[in-house]
Parts: C-alpha cells; structure tokens; sequence
C-alpha cells in the first residue's frame, strides 16, 4: 500500500497504517519487548485514542499485534491517553490517562486508570477505576496526565504531568510533576509535587514525564525528562532525588530538529535504560490525511552519564542488525567543496563521519542527505563554526515550498574532531553528535524521485577523517 512512499520510514518502527503519537508502555516481559503507542486507527489524525501495540525480541524487528486498549467506557470516553507499564506480583499492568468528557463538557477530565492482562495482548479494565478520583487542588484537572511508574521498597511510586490552575492565569507558577506512592498500583496517596519548572524556561505543564537513575562510576543522578507546553520539544533536568523530592542541577534541550517528542524509556533485562521518542511530523494535516500514515518512533536509544555530568545517547546496538551493505569510503579533503558525493545513494542509509579542522580555517561544514541529481533539493547537517552551533538546514529540502529549520544546537568548537553520526529514513533524519551529548531529530519531505544523493560540503578547508557507510534494511 505505500510501496512508492517516498517519505515513508522502512527501518523505523510505525503503525501499519493511520496516525499515531507517544509511545506507551514500553516493557520487557519473558525477554520480548513491547512498544505501546498513541494511535487512532480511523485515519491519519490525531482523534480518539486507542493503544496500538507491537513486539520485538531485539527492539528493531516488529511485529504488530492488535489493539490493546480502546475508549469504551464512561471513564475514558474521550480517550485513552498515554501511559506506562509495569509487572505487579507477576501480572502486567498498565497505568494509562483516561479522559472523560461527556456532551456539554468543555473541558475532558484526565485521570489515572489501570488495566491488567496475563499475555499482554488482551487487556481488562479494573472495575474500580479511574484509581485516583480527582486532581489535587490547584491541579488543572484537563491537565493531569501521563505516568511514569517505578518501585521504590515496597512501594510502586508515580508521577502524573500536571499545571497549576494558577499557571494560565499568572504565567508565574511552571509546568510540574506530582509524586504518589501505592501498595498496589490502585490506591493512591499523593505526596505533593516533586519538582517544579520555572516558566520562563519550561512552560506551564509538563506532559509525558520520564524519570530514572543514571551512574557514570563513582556518582548517581536522577534524570527527568518532560514534555513542555508550550515548547514542543522534549527537555531534560539532571539532579538529585532526595526525601522525595527532585532538585534539578541542570537543564537542556533533550532533543534538537523540533520533530522529537513524549519519550518514554525502560531498564530491560541487560541493565539498560531504554527510550523511544514520537518523531513528530512536519507537513499539514491534508498532506497527513492524504499520506494514509503519521508519526514514526525513533530508534530505539539509550543513555550513559558523562564524566562532567552531561546526558550521553546513543542508539542501542541491536539498530547494527539494520545493517545490509557497507560501503567503502576513503578519507578525504574538503576545501571550499560545494558537494562532494559519497559512495551510495538512497533513502534508508547510516553514515558516520569524523571531520578534523582547525576552527581557523574553516566557517561551515557538514553532510549533505536527501540531495537531487541537480541539487535543486537536498538537505544539510550544518557545523556552523562561525556561529558556533548545529543546525539541519531544510532551506532547500522539498522543492515545492520553503521548509523551516528549527532552533540550532550551541555548541563549542575548540578544534577537536567532530562526529557526526547519521540516520536517514524516508523522510526521518537523526543525528547523533560526538559521544551523543547532542541529538537530532527532524523530518523532510523532498518532492524529487532522485533525491538520494548524500555527500560532505565545506566553506573553507576541513578533513573527513572517517566516514562508515551503510544501506540500512526494511525492518519486519
Ligand atoms: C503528548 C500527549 C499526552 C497525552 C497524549 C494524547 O503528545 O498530549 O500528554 O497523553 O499525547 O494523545
């Protein structure tokens, strides 16, 4: 059905059809992986949710498997919302959003649910939900959801993304998460919020939070990771979890491009934390509708903590299995080069490249991915020097209209040798920087069939000192 796509992801996990958003309930149960997600099954936009559901035993070959939850009761009329996942005494669980908004409502009301199953495939509603039966006071009860759930003792604890009913109306009180603890994954008892942004730099709520323990050796932090409204991109703090409360020590952008979204992440068996991320997409709703699908997930990634503190990604070694045919490059020189082709051509490749430079010699340099035969069409991962930042130029991606690029990436050029390390699939860019302390995700839509040509470019005089190539599989 979409043979002649384009645009559409091969080796990136999505729906076989139709639109969807957050991953939800991301599990390993007996060694298999599984990958829940926001999903309306009726077309190519965002309207009453559902859970899709799919599984993997390595996290890049799926199968799909039918929907897990539907909105078909009082509660969750609106919608089922995103969520998480957890085995409780042998029994997986999901704690997911449910919404209700009945006729004449103007706002749907957001609060926690949990289902269970022996086989994860087939779902039960407890009887007794929702499990909490309102948001705490000064809590926007239209703005309470999301979960992420962890075992702390004998207790499973959880934060719920949430807004201050105050936020809308002040701007002075940020998007915040709020801290419960349970015995049982049903009744509930809140202990207040467990950290609160400041506006000004994350927004008034906080969506889809994620949090968990992170060591590099000799010390352990917490990350958590939001979603905030407004800014539509994934952030994350860096702190210390202590007496039940979290004290951010940094902040940062979790992913640059403006197309990575909602992340949800998982310890799996081999001691890893493991996160996907809704890769938004970046062309209207007709042309959404029209496509028959929306929204991909990112390759699967997971995270290490630098010696100065920093937030390392990467993407898990299983994405190696995409591998098909690698293709030999030499090193080479660039100086002043405008485009200078790579080996290979197409729309579902890997390439991994080192370039050394002197910062003194050189203003720009990059990858180019997505270039037609003419160049009229082609998309540029940009080391701006000059600037002293990052950026996916989309100036000149998709012939028919002017794309926009989001914001840059600030980085520090000192001299030592940058990484750049690449996914391109249809219309899905990643791009991982040096050990991961930066992250890309964008997307782009080329109207050219021969929009496949990728090469490296330089405003004065740099050395691609390595670059790996490869053609990436289809996964299924
Ligand atoms: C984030 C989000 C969540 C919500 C879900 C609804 O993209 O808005 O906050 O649970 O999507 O589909």
């Amino acid at each position: 059905m979409f043979e002649n796509d384009l645009h559409r992801p091969r080796y990136h996990f999505l729906p076989p059809a139709n639109w969807m958003n957050d991953p939800n309930g991301l599990i390993q149960f007996n060694g298999e992986y599984h990958l829940f997600y926001q999903h309306f099954p009726g077309g190519a936009y965002w309207s009453d949710m559902h859970w899709g559901h799919a599984r993997s035993r390595d996290l890049v070959h799926w199968e799909h498997l039918p929907i897990a939850l539907k909105p078909d009761m009082p509660y969750d009329n609106f919608g089922v919302f995103s969520g998480c996942a957890v085995v409780n005494d042998g029994v997986p669980t999901v704690v997911y959003t449910a919404v209700q908004k009945d006729p004449g409502e103007t706002i749907g009301v957001q609060l926690p649910a949990v289902a269970t199953s022996q086989d994860l495939i087939t779902w039960t509603k407890y009887p007794d939900n929702p499990v909490i039966r309102h948001a705490p006071t000064g809590v926007r009860a239209d703005e309470f959801r999301d979960h992420v759930i962890w075992r702390e003792g004998d207790e499973w604890m959880m934060l719920i993304g949430s807004a201050f009913r105050d936020a809308a109306v002040s701007g002075q009180v940020g998007g915040t998460v709020l801290l419960y603890a349970s015995p049982d994954l049903v009744h509930w008892q809140y202990l207040g919020p467990l950290c609160v942004g400041n506006p000004a730099e994350t927004g008034d709520m906080w969506e889809c939070p994620d949090f968990f323990a992170l060591s590099n050796g000799y010390e352990t932090k917490h990350v958590l990771i939001v979603s905030p409204i407004p800014y539509g991109k994934a952030m994350h703090m860096i702190g210390t979890y202590r007496d039940r409360k979290f004290v951010p020590e940094t902040l940062a952008t979790h992913a640059y491009g403006g197309s990575f979204y909602a992340p949800q992440s998982v310890d799996d068996e081999q001691g890893r934390r493991v996160q996907f991320g809704w890769l938004m997409e970046k062309r209207s709703r007709e042309a959404q509708i029209a496509a028959g699908w929306s929204g991909v997930m990112s390759l699967p990634r997971t995270f290490a903590l630098a010696e100065d503190g920093a937030l390392l990604a990467a993407p898990v070694d299983e994405v190696k299995l995409l591998r098909r045919q690698q293709h030999q490059q030499q090193p080479m020189p660039l100086n002043d080069s405008e485009f200078v082709p790579l080996n290979v051509r197409g729309r579902q490749l890997e390439l991994d490249a080192v370039f050394q430079f002197d910062p003194d010699d050189v203003s720009e340099f990059g990858l180019v991915v997505a270039r037609s035969a003419n160049g009229e069409e082609q998309t540029r991962i940009v080391c701006d020097v000059t600037h002293q930042q990052i950026y996916i130029d989309r100036s000149r991606s998709q012939a028919d209209q002017p794309s926009e690029n989001a914001a840059p990436c600030p980085v520090v050029f000192s001299g030592a040798p940058v990484r750049l390390h690449v996914f391109v699939d249809g219309s899905v860019i990643e791009v991982y920087v040096d050990d991961g302390r930066h992250y890309f995700a964008d997307r782009i839509y080329p109207t050219r069939a021969d929009s496949m040509h990728v090469g490296a470019f330089a405003i004065g005089r740099v050395q691609v000192s390595q670059i790996d190539i490869w053609e990436l599989n289809e996964q299924g």
